[in-house]
């Protein structure tokens, strides 16, 4: 099953497995180097690398997740990855082959159709990896190897912490599996001393609370609210939109700026709440431009955009709202900005009355297919 904690530890000394070990695990600038251990898959790295194909299987949230995972792979790891929602996945009943990794991502470790993709990929012979946050789960148990999140019980239906410890994992995952890159070293290191100081930006834009309730009071009362996104915050866009229309029943929808024209742009208007995600990753400039020209469509635009981007600043007097966030490397920055857009959906559904913790028709886990 899915054995050992995330670990990151520095140089030779193994860190106890613990949720801690970003504080604790990476040195900071100027000490040893740092390292990932991830000790459920010490055993099956070499086995992963060798493998035809990584395919991430999930449902809901956790889909999100592997979303930002794929990229994070591609990037470090230069792996051939795809990305399955579960029911899809086994109604089409995909073609699996013995030498594929197939990575099972799930809160609660017991998704039923998580679980039955995971069934039908084991039968096909192959290596079944887990990523869950419940120790002892169908999943867990289920998987030949894996990672347990540690992020602790999470109780409301809509999955928030368990979504960041996902992305956590799987970028050291990806750390891992890309480890004997050269190229890719000075990357990698940044990426490492950046989860090292992930807590502290946490931290940091957890502050925006109160303006988050007050963009809230703005919006509450929206027919509809749509997210932009592209690369690594596309996943950003589609989780934001699926945390306001389980939470605060507003219809929300979350697109991938890449595809604006394909269709979304017909919806602007002056009316239309639009959130678009423009922090300084490699898609900066094109986000940009995305909103130069939702701005010429008259759209009302509020951009979640980084601390100390000047080019941001302009859009402030053409009736824009700026959510500022820390800078992080680009495979973390994912993690940073849901945060905002999470403490977003938490005001707009007490505004409007209903129970965050428990939304209507909604279940935590879904055991029936
Ligand atoms: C339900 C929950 C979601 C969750 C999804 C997948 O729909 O309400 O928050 O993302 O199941 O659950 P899992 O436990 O497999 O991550």
């Amino acid at each position: 099953g899915a054995a050992a904690a995330a670990t990151a530890a520095p140089d030779k000394a193994a860190a106890p497995a613990s949720a801690g070990f970003m504080e604790e695990g990476i040195p900071a600038a100027g000490e040893s180097e740092p390292f990932i251990k991830l000790g459920g898959l010490s055993d099956h790295v070499e086995g992963i690398l060798r493998c035809r194909r990584i395919v991430f299987i999930a449902c809901g949230t956790s889909y999100h997740a592997c979303l930002v995972a794929r990229k994070t792979l591609e990037e470090f790891a230069a792996m051939p990855v795809v990305v399955e929602l579960a029911g899809d996945f086994m109604d089409r009943e995909a073609p699996v082959f013995r030498d594929d990794t197939c990575v099972f991502v799930s809160q609660s470790g017991e998704t039923a159709d998580t679980l039955r993709a995971l069934e039908y990929a084991k039968a096909k012979g192959a290596l079944c990896v887990g990523i869950t946050n419940t120790v002892g789960s169908a999943i867990s148990n289920a998987t030949h190897c894996g990672v347990h999140l540690n992020a602790g019980f999470e109780i409301g239906v809509a999955s928030t912490k368990a979504y960041t410890s996902q992305i956590v994992a799987l970028t050291m995952m990806a750390l891992l599996l890309g480890a004997d890159s050269r190229a890719k070293m000075p990357k990698r290191i940044a990426a490492m001393r950046a989860l090292a100081r992930l807590p502290d930006d946490a931290r940091e834009v957890l502050e925006l609370d109160a303006s988050m309730h007050k963009l809230a009071e703005q919006l509450k009362d929206a027919q509809s609210l749509i997210f932009f996104g592209r690369g690594y915050n596309f996943s950003t866009a589609l989780e934001a939109a699926l945390k306001v229309k389980e939470v605060a029943l507003i219809h929300s929808e979350g697109i991938n700026a890449g595809e604006m024209k394909h269709g979304p742009l017909a919806l602007v208007d002056e009316n239309l709440p639009i959130v678009v995600i423009a922090t300084q990753d490699a898609m900066h400039r094109k986000m940009e431009s995305v909103i130069q020209q939702l701005l010429a469509r008259s759209a009302k635009l509020v951009i979640l955009c980084n601390t100390g981007d000047d080019a941001m600043t302009q859009f402030e007097g053409r009736g824009c709202t700026l959510i500022r966030v820390p800078r992080t490397v680009d495979a973390l920055q994912p993690i940073i900005n849901i945060i905002p857009l999470q403490l977003l959906s938490y005001h707009l559904t007490t505004l409007r009355g209903f129970n965050v913790d428990q939304p209507r028709n909604l279940a935590k886990s879904v055991t029936v297919t």
